[in-house]
């Protein structure tokens, strides 16, 4: 609330474009320099249709809260990435460098200058359906949750029955949000008592309000997680969950305050297998309150906290992603390990802890953590009145539990057991590899592979499209497909691997939608 404020201030000091005194003209314009920014960091978000209060799809739109921009790029409250970028990278990482952020202040304080309108990039557009191809199995909502436009945050948990005729492994799932307008996050859990169907039945209306968690420990408590921008990926061949047949998804839905009352029914995805699955991904929330070296977890009135976690790594294990949770008086976290010979393995590190921003932030390749290692976190709790999220007013001691009153210290991981060689699985394309803007979306399954894979792609519009394998190099090894013309929609094609020695390769799709890369290991 101070924060809007602050802005609203800022922006009455603006008004007119009047420009700091002893700023200079800027030699950046919004064609040039900071619509390519804007377009790339902000209008995931911030387009009609969205999350974010306001569209930034134009120069006006971008003028009109340009102050505002300004402090929020300055401090990096936005765009909303919380981990330290200087401590590790991510999948799905959106963040500003330093340069991107004085490029913006020095805009907005030198008029905010246009350019020439023809040089401006288009707006990009964003695919509607699935990201990830044709799923096996929709499930939704039962029926329309209505949000009321009352300003207020809501946390609401919907239980999503799930008949199969047999369990199946699934290779992927795919959060789609039905109401972008409202819907902030969701985290999806997975249980197979009936203890989510008793308290949604306790609360009127569809659903049941749960702040948190989801009122009890179901068998999964991160079975996905989604937060806008983020993108559904598939597991690495031979990887993934398990989804049983008389299971109940539970979707813990985040509504941002609105003050239009707004329905939402939201959608989960499943892809299965299509390899068999010998290796299940699990949830653990390696970090509690049962391994702090200065417990027990009581966070007195008007004092700042550091608790220590620690645990020794009992076997080897390869590490996916990584999830801290806190409430409210949560400041700061840093997660790590030191292994046997000393070296450290950087999970997270968060250094303005945001209860509305958190994420399951999942690495570009897979960590290994070796057995005998120290598992570490520190976690700082603010409870003083300085703290401005403090739900207490004067605070009060506070104790672990999930209202939005007591608090939390958990950091879950993403685990299997390690294999020799599982440091090598990339999951995403790695960073300095070209990639251009643009909305055509590929994705290439499985991988890694042995004998052949299958690259999916999806155009907006018919158009040519070239298909090709390179070395880790950069260097041609084949063409798959060359300026071949594809209709609008999901594509597949089959990418044989005969006849090339094991090692990463790069798949990439050229299109006038902007060209894709992705890694590819193929394995004897
Ligand atoms: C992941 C979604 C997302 C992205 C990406 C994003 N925003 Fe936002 N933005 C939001 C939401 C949601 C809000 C509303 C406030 C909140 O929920 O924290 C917001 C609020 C704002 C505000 C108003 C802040 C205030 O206090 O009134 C500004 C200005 C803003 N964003 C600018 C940007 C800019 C500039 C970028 C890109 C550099 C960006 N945002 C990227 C989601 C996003």
């Amino acid at each position: 609330m101070m924060k809007r404020y602050l802005s609203l201030f800022l922006l009455a000091l603006s008004i007119g474009g009047i420009r700091p005194v002893g700023a200079q003209a800027s030699p950046y314009t919004f064609s040039q320099d900071i619509a390519p920014l804007v377009y790339q960091h902000c209008t995931s978000c911030h387009r009609t249709g969205e999350v974010a209060p306001f569209p930034l799809t134009s120069y006006a739109e971008v003028v009109s809260h340009a102050q505002t921009i300004k402090y929020v790029t300055g401090t990096r409250y936005m765009p909303p990435w919380k981990p330290d970028p200087n401590y590790r990278h991510y999948l799905d990482e959106n963040t500003l460098t330093d340069t991107e952020i004085a490029k913006i202040r020095t805009w907005v304080d030198g008029g905010m200058p246009q350019g020439n309108p023809a040089l401006t990039p288009p707006v990009p557009t964003y695919p509607s359906g699935s990201q990830l191809g044709t799923p096996d199995l929709v499930i939704p909502m039962a029926h329309a949750f209505t949000h009321q436009g009352n300003g207020q945050d809501l946390y609401r948990i919907f239980v999503l029955p799930v008949n199969l005729p047999t369990d199946r492994d699934i290779a992927a799932i795919e959060f789609r949000a039905g109401n972008k307008t409202i819907v902030h996050h969701c985290i999806i859990g997975m249980d197979t008592t009936q203890q989510a169907q008793a308290l949604d039945a306790a609360d009127p209306g569809y659903g049941y309000t749960q702040f948190g968690g989801f009122g009890f420990n179901p068998v999964e408590n991160i079975f996905a997680a989604w937060v806008p921008g983020m993108q559904s990926r598939f597991y690495p061949s031979g990887m993934g969950k398990r989804l049983y047949r008389h299971s109940s998804l539970l979707l813990q839905i985040h509504y941002g305050p609105n003050y239009v009352t707004q329905n939402d029914s939201s959608v989960v995805n499943i892809f299965f297998a299509r390899q068999p699955v010998t290796r299940y991904v699990q949830t653990l929330a390696a970090i509690s309150p049962t391994v702090l070296t200065n417990g027990p977890f009581v966070l007195p009135a008007n004092q700042m906290k550091t608790f220590h976690a620690q645990l020794t790594v009992p076997f080897d294990l390869t590490v996916l992603s990584t999830a801290p949770h806190a409430h409210f008086l949560s400041k700061s976290w840093k997660v790590w390990a030191v292994k046997p010979n000393g070296d450290t393995i950087r999970f997270v590190k968060i250094n303005n802890w945001d209860f509305r921003w958190q994420g399951n932030y999942r690495y570009t390749n897979l960590v290994r953590l070796p057995a005998g290692s120290r598992l570490m976190a520190d976690a700082t709790y603010d409870n003083t009145a300085q703290n401005p999220r403090n739900p207490f007013s004067p605070p009060q001691t506070v104790t672990w539990g999930e209202s939005t009153t007591a608090e939390m210290l958990l950091t879950y991981f993403e685990l299997l057991p390690y294999r020799t060689g599982d440091e090598n699985i990339v999951l995403s394309t790695a960073p300095g590899l070209a990639t251009t803007p643009g909305t055509v979306q590929m994705a290439v399954y499985p991988n890694p592979t042995s004998s052949a894979t299958t690259v999916s792609f999806q155009l907006e519009r018919p158009g040519p499209v070239t298909v090709s394998l390179l070395d880790n190099t950069g260097r041609l090894v084949r063409t798959v497909t060359r300026e071949k013309a594809y209709p609008a929609g999901p594509q597949q094609l089959p990418l044989p691997l005969s006849g090339l020695a094991a090692g990463i390769y790069v798949v990439r799709l050229e299109s006038d939608e902007g060209t894709r890369t992705e890694k590819l290991a193929v394995t004897q």
